[in-house]
């Protein structure tokens, strides 16, 4: 068993938290953000996440796991700290990596004092991160030498909201991007009940095998979605060519679901800094711009086929069907629905939205540029085209024979529609 510290309790940190503990380790999870440490030390999540609530339970039960918002605490009890801090977008499209420097700066503070100690970068950072910024960082506030005092590694994740826990117990493989010998062996010790491939490598290997993941999912679905295009042009379900292409074993049937294009917390974010990456080192990364157009695009043509059937939006009632940015998440970021949504106002049109979960969140978006319903069959039978932007279950039920629909997610009722438009299928 280990004691381990999880620096910052957004959605990746809470959930290692919790995994961690439940894998029977001793954790300390810090935040600064007090409400959050308060609500958690109650058993209540700040995030909706299936199954979250029951495992948060169960691990706080069993007297191992602790939350605080002193992170001097949380560094003094462990052995190791996990660094969960976001990396948003800069303006210029780049990981924003203040977060992650300010958490290795405190963390090494609070560290002074100790034979050794672990830092590794669970946030997605660019490669050479881990041995440079937060080595440096470290060092500098602790006074300690890289490979005497501490060490380092880069240890990414590869959650998808929504499964994140069964994704923690169950990955298909541990990506240990370890500074030396002392950190790999400690990392696979903490790792060692999860049961997958454990491949350890250098740091600056395993940041990059985050990037290269997502960028490669966000092409397969970016592909998918210019193959629908031209499918939809000629006829042809793109959804039966995936199907049989899928089944070739080198490709795989997996993230090929065309659609609305991709949003959330990862995929655009970490294309544009792998983009910007490329930028700095002088190569122009073709394959990932492409993905990041198309995907931007689909936006565009679903706004095309309303016009299609509307012509000017001005004034025309148009609804939204979904702003999570997939279903089983209240998470809007980067969300079609909500993108859609502003360029719909934008346009001039009247937006009617829905979403069983995410109006919350969408609201502190859109604001009062939207109308938001609860019913989802008041805004079809209310509105003169409708979007479907989300695959929420409950999206199967309604009655769409008297409107138009735009269907982004291949719901299968919306066929029904008086007027129905694939938007990348026939
Ligand atoms: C993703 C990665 O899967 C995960 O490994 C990484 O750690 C974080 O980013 P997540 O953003 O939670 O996870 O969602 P994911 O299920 O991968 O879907 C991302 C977006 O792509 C959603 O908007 C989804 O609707 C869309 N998508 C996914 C498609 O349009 N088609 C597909 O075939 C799959």
């Amino acid at each position: 068993m280990a004691s381990l510290a999880v620096v910052g309790l957004g959605y990746v940190g809470l959930i290692h938290a919790v995994g961690f503990t439940l894998i029977g380790h001793r954790v300390v999870g810090y935040d600064v953000n007090r409400s959050v440490v308060e609500s958690l030390r109650r058993g209540r999540p700040h995030i909706y996440e299936p199954g979250l609530e029951e495992a948060l339970r169960r691990a706080l039960e069993g007297g191992r796991l602790k939350f605080t918002d002193f992170l001097e605490d949380a560094v003094a009890e462990s052995e190791a700290a996990f660094i969960a801090v976001g990396t948003p977008s800069a303006p210029d499209g780049s990981a924003d990596l203040s977060q992650v420097e300010a958490a290795a700066r405190a963390v090494g503070r609070a560290m002074r004092g100790k034979k050794w100690y672990l830092v590794v970068v669970k946030s997605t950072v660019p490669p050479g991160t881990t041995e440079s910024l937060v080595a440096g960082a470290v060092a500098e506030e602790s006074g300690a030498e890289l490979g005497v005092g501490f060490s380092v590694a880069s240890n990414p994740e590869f959650l998808r909201e929504g499964t994140a826990l069964e994704d923690f117990f169950k990955p298909d493989r541990v990506v240990i991007g370890a500074g030396d010998e002392k950190a790999a062996s400690f990392l696979l010790d903490v790792y060692r009940p999860i049961e997958a491939p454990k491949i350890v490598m250098k740091p600056r290997e395993a940041e990059l095998v985050k990037y290269v993941s997502n960028v490669f999912l966000a092409l397969k679905i970016s592909f998918a979605n210019e193959v629908g295009l031209l499918a939809k042009k000629l006829g042809v379900d793109t959804y039966r060519v995936f199907e049989a292409v899928g089944l070739d074993r080198r490709i795989g049937p997996h993230y090929f679901s065309a659609g609305l294009g991709f949003g959330g917390s990862c995929f655009p974010k970490d294309l544009r800094a792998y983009i910007k990456l490329g930028d700095r080192q002088g190569v122009d990364l073709h394959i990932a711009k492409a993905s990041y157009v198309v995907n931007e695009y689909m936006l565009q043509y679903a706004v095309e086929l309303l016009e299609k059937h509307l012509g000017d939006l001005r004034g025309r009632k148009i609804g939204i069907l979904g702003l999570a940015f997939k279903p089983n998440t209240d998470d809007v970021r980067e969300s079609r629905g909500v993108e859609l949504a502003k360029i719909l106002v934008a346009r001039g049109a009247v937006v009617y939205v829905h979403d069983p979960v995410a109006v919350e969140k969408a609201k502190a978006v859109l604001g009062n540029a939207v109308v938001y319903v609860e019913d989802p069959q008041f805004l079809v039978d209310n509105t003169e085209a409708v979007v479907i932007a989300t695959a929420w279950p409950q999206y199967e039920e309604l009655n769409y024979t008297n409107t138009i629909v735009i269907d982004g997610r291949r719901v299968k009722k919306a066929r029904e529609a008086k007027i129905y438009e694939g938007i990348a299928w026939a």
